[in-house]
């Protein structure tokens, strides 16, 4: 697939991913969404690449939300009958066990917010702006944002960001736990790289259900949360990189991994 409204590069096992519509401050259209999937999945398919980096092109903006203007036009059967919203969780989220992380660049708006909350961990430039303004378009957070800032935030940040539809800076954003690490504007895009190499240079299928484990936390209770991790930690103990892993500890040396 040719992209258009995306660019990918691979860098050693680190694919980047940068939403490419400056012009528009990234919205996210119907291209957008179908080019992501096709990057995720070819992401998720190469044995070779281990951890992904999703950032917004130009200064200013990650992504300033779904794109206004393609929306403006739709019914509310046109939305239904498309499930725009539904794919970006069972195409990009569920399809994508790799870990992946969202650098981000400036306003990460609406769809823009949801898309860095779908990401395993966020890191932001200080420049970054956060916000859930939907309401004032007269509708609400429809790619999962009323959801995932509530558990990532608390009820109190998430009502009144969805309410008053106000942005939150890097700062009060990584207070809040919405944002792993804010670093200085200039060095997003190397810091996030760099983070994205040491998660990539680790056992890949460990890294993969580390990230299962942490996410079931949010669909289980506790029982049944502790009850899966030890399950697939028990699976962890057969691979060879298990094997390696702890050889490599005890010899004082680097481990080499297989992958499984
Ligand atoms: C389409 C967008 C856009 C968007 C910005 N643009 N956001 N186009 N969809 N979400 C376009 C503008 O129309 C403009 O194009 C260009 O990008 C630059 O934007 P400006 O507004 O001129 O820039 P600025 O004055 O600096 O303001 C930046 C901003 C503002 C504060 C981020 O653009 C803004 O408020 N954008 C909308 C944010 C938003 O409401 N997002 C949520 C969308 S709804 P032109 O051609 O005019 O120069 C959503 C989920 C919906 O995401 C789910 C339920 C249906």
């Amino acid at each position: 697939m040719t992209y258009e409204t995306i660019l990918t590069e691979k860098r050693d096992q680190v694919t980047l991913i940068t939403l490419n519509r400056p012009k528009s401050l990234n919205a996210l259209n119907s291209q957008v969404l179908d080019e992501l999937i096709d990057a995720f999945s070819a992401f998720q398919a190469d044995e070779t690449q281990n951890c992904a980096v999703i950032t917004g092109s130009g200064d200013k903006a990650f992504a300033a939300g779904a794109d206004i203007k393609e929306m403006y036009d739709k019914s509310a059967a046109d939305f239904y009958l498309e499930d725009f919203f539904a794919k970006w969780t069972s195409h990009i989220v569920k399809a994508t066990r790799k870990p992946w992380i969202a650098a981000v660049n400036g306003f990460a708006l609406g769809g823009g917010c949801e898309l860095a909350m779908m990401a395993d961990i966020i890191i932001a430039s200080d420049k970054a702006k956060f916000g859930q303004p939907e309401i004032k378009l007269g509708v609400a957070p429809g790619m999962g944002g009323s959801q995932r800032l509530t558990r990532a935030v608390g009820k109190a940040k998430s009502m009144d960001m969805c309410l008053t539809g106000r942005m939150m800076d890097a700062e009060e954003a990584e207070r809040s736990g919405l944002v792993a690490r804010v670093v200085p504007h200039d060095q997003l895009l190397d810091e996030g790289l760099k983070s994205a190499a040491t998660i990539a240079s680790m056992p890949p299928m460990a890294a993969q259900v580390n990230k299962e484990m942490v996410n079931a936390a949010f669909e289980n209770n506790l029982e049944q949360g502790l009850v899966h991790e030890r399950r697939l930690f028990q699976i962890l103990t057969a691979t060879e990189d298990k094997k390696e892993g702890m050889a490599a500890f005890i010899e004082k040396r680097e481990g080499s991994w297989k992958g499984r």
